[in-house]
């Protein structure tokens, strides 16, 4: 549905029952002037204020009805209307010169007959000058002022400025009303002329306008609001209430708000809340030991290179001496097995490269240290968590990105369980159909993927699996530990309808500010 429903598609009882009371009115007075400033309007609709029309006008143009047109023009008026009173100092001077010393004047003799300021005299000189009404000359050291036969005649007559003036005091003149040269010469002069910016309106009936007030309609008072006298004394019978109109187009207000991210990490932290589960943190700095070797994670998988993990210089050994009972376990589970009826990886350990610190590359690792401080069944624990990968970014990966992991160990569980906590975990996060596949992890038996039809082909969201004896016999724990770790960010792309995972941290303020807020 379209936001603005205003225009000739809205059928006209609609728009005459929308119409105010002052909409009304000032279609009226437009029925008979058709084009009219808002004071005409004012003055013909009988209204109080100009703000009546004003309002009802913008109403009535954003309905399509009338249209306001503005024009900008500049108005000029005298600061003081009582210097047409006064003679131009040119004029005084000029006059003196030629009735007191017969055309010429030295500045001396001026200044000598009282008349005349040293400032005004000054201005006189500067504009007699200007006007070509005298000649200024030196003689022996002094200026003397002769006067010209163009400045003889100017005596007698009004100049073109001092009919400005006289016209200025009578009334405000329009830019265009006025000679260029003669504003431009009252322009010079200080303190003279006002100069404002004036917006005139014109509100003028459109053919659409035009139809409405022909067909007429009906004028009656009307109330905006309902009070409580209104209704106690039966007086809401004898008025017209106005309709609102629910479709009007408003401007959305976008204040504060949480990201979109955030949100979504709120929403997961709460299925897995009602689903029973409790809540584990860790750390982003990890030991190889914990992030790997633990996991039973061969010292020569092709994931603790280089160029897929992070690893630190400083501090780059982590110091393992703590858990030195289990270490020497690990040592012996990655060697031979150990107790667990497993062979092993057949290699000799080394302690060194357990050492190694790292970022985590999974939130595997707190699981698995949540198993190691406590063992004791049952356990349903997940955690929400930065990871870190040495990898390229593309339309579906990134380096640093959020896990969702978990795991679940009590009596009874097993393999259906597993399968059916991943799609319960998904169907609680609007995703109805998952697809498990089996795969590959070092520390699972059996193992699984979990991908989601997106885009038009199977999007993998995480992996997933019961771990192996190899990791929990270690750890005290003799039943099956159901295990998962979900990508968040992949998550987010089929429930946002994103195709690019780089989309969500590139913090486009638009669609930051469109995210639904739940
Ligand atoms: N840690 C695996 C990953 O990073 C996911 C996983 C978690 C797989 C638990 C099996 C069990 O993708």
């Amino acid at each position: 549905m379209p936001l603005v429903q205003w225009g000739p598609e809205m059928i006209d009882q609609e728009v005459v029952d929308q119409l105010s009371f002052l909409e009304k009115k000032v279609l009226l007075a437009l029925r008979d002037l058709r084009s009219a400033s808002p004071n005409e309007i004012l003055a013909s609709a009988k209204l109080n204020q100009l703000v009546e029309v004003m309002n009802a006008a913008s109403w009535l143009q954003a309905k399509g009805l009338v249209n306001i047109d503005e024009k900008v023009t500049r108005k000029y008026s005298l600061k003081n209307p009582d210097c047409v009173l006064r003679t131009l100092p040119e004029k005084a001077v000029a006059r003196t010169v030629l009735e007191t010393y017969e055309g010429s004047a030295t500045t001396k003799q001026l200044k000598e007959s009282g008349a005349f300021s040293q400032s005004e005299l000054q201005i006189a000189l500067g504009w007699i000058r200007k006007k070509g009404w005298g000649e200024l000359s030196k003689d022996d050291g002094e200026t003397v002022v002769t006067l010209t036969k163009k400045g003889r005649d100017a005596l007698d007559v009004d100049g073109e400025d001092e009919r400005l003036m006289k016209r200025l005091a009578e009334e405000d003149l329009a830019e265009e009303d006025v000679s260029t040269e003669a504003i431009g010469q009252l322009k010079q002069r200080k303190d003279f002329l006002n100069e404002r910016l004036v917006t005139e309106r014109t509100i003028k009936l459109t053919s659409h306008g035009l139809e409405i007030v022909a067909a007429g309609f009906d004028i009656r008072e009307e109330i905006g609001q309902l009070t409580p006298e209104v209704l106690s004394t039966g007086g809401w019978r004898d008025v017209e209430i106005r309709r609102y109109d629910i479709d009007a187009f408003a401007p959305t207000i976008y204040g504060g708000r949480a990201h979109p991210i955030t949100l979504l990490i709120e929403k997961i932290r709460n299925v897995f809340l009602t689903m029973g589960f409790t809540e584990i943190t860790g750390n982003y700095l990890e030991s190889a030991f914990w992030n790997m070797d633990v996991l039973f994670t061969a010292q020569d998988h092709p994931a603790r290179e280089l160029h897929d993990t992070f690893y630190l210089s400083n501090p780059s050994r982590a110091n393992l001496t703590k858990d030195s009972e289990l270490v020497d376990v690990v040592k012996q589970v990655h060697e031979n097995g150990w107790k667990t009826g497993s062979l092993g990886w057949r290699y000799e350990w080394n302690r060194e490269e357990a050492e190694k610190t790292l970022l985590r590359t999974h939130t595997t690792v707190n699981t698995i240290r949540r198993i190691a401080e406590d063992p004791k069944l049952p356990f349903k624990v997940f955690s929400i968590g930065r990871v870190f990968r040495n990898e390229a970014m593309d339309s579906t990966h990134l380096p640093e990105f959020v896990q969702i992991e978990g795991i679940v160990c009590e009596e009874g569980a097993n393999f259906d369980m597993l399968c059916t906590v991943l799609r319960e975990f998904y169907r609680r996060m609007g995703i109805p159909k998952i697809r498990i596949r089996p795969a590959y992890y070092p520390y699972t038996e059996p193992s699984l993927d979990v991908e989601i039809f997106f885009n038009g082909q199977w999007m993998e969201l995480g992996g997933s699996g019961i771990f192996r004896p190899e990791v929990t016999e270690p750890l005290g724990v003799h039943r099956p530990v159901l295990a998962w770790g979900f990508g968040l960010e992949r998550l987010a792309m089929p429930v946002w309808g994103l195709n690019d995972i780089r989309d969500i941290y590139i913090s486009d303020i638009d669609w930051l500010k469109k995210m639904p807020q739940i």
